[in-house]
């Protein structure tokens, strides 16, 4: 059985950090949903087609061109159409594209299988907004971070500046607030904790810190 490590919570949680940290400790695969979300928003404009329409993106939702790759020295890259777009896909811009897509319950439903396939043995850890909730219900360990708004936008602030990106702490404060708000109102899988999840506040923690605790449930339930 392949053993599966659901993480959701809003941006800037730590899901991306903790996850793929986790995901290398652990020797298992590692899916970014995010990142499926953010290609589909970006391919969208590159063919020109209506991030507001849907059958046009659903199709594209289930033939897009992407690839995911980890270097020789842990990065992870991410392809579209055989071009590397690691950078691209982390902006601002292609965040709000995501998370106007997401909204969608026909695209979601494309991207399921796409989402499923990841899960491979020995095991997966799988970050996102549905990961406990729709992907993978089985999942036999799901985490929900959470952090104040504050300290998520502050997060953020910093990936982007370190992505060559500059935005007002203060307007960034306000476009991740209305991105939850539009990914916790939504009716097609939205976010919210699973029921039997796990959930921490990482607001005063460090990525190894919440990765450590993380592992200890891991152990605890038998999965590593
Ligand atoms: O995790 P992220 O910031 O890369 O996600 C970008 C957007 O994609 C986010 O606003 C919501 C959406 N998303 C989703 O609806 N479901 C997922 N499993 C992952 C992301």
């Amino acid at each position: 059985m392949v053993k599966i490590i659901a993480i959701d919570g809003p941006s800037g949680a730590g899901k991306g950090a903790v996850g793929s940290m986790l995901a290398k400790n652990l020797g298992f695969h590692y899916l970014d949903s995010g990142a499926l979300y953010r290609l589909l928003g970006l391919v969208a404009v590159r063919h020109k087609i209506d991030t507001g329409g849907n059958h046009n993106l659903t199709r594209l939702a289930e033939n897009m061109d992407i690839g995911f790759e980890v270097r020789a020295d842990g990065d992870n890259r991410v392809l579209l159409e055989g071009e590397d777009v690691t950078r691209e896909l982390r902006t601002e811009k292609t965040a709000a594209l995501a998370s106007q897509v997401a909204t969608s319950s026909q695209i979601r439903e494309a991207l399921l299988l796409r989402q499923r396939r990841f899960a491979k043995a020995p095991g997966l850890v799988a970050d996102g907004r549905d990961m406990g909730t729709v992907v993978f219900p089985d999942a036999p360990l799901k985490v929900y971070l959470t952090a104040s708004i504050e300290e998520r936008a502050r997060r953020r602030h910093k990936q982007l500046l370190e992505n060559g990106e500059s935005v007002s702490l203060r307007a960034l404060e306000e476009q991740v607030r209305s991105r939850d708000e539009r990914d916790m109102s939504r009716e097609a899988s939205p976010l919210v904790a699973a029921a039997d999840a796990v959930e921490l506040d990482t607001s005063e923690l460090s990525v190894h810190e919440v990765v450590d605790t993380v592992q200890n449930i891991a152990i605890l339930r038998g999965l590593m």
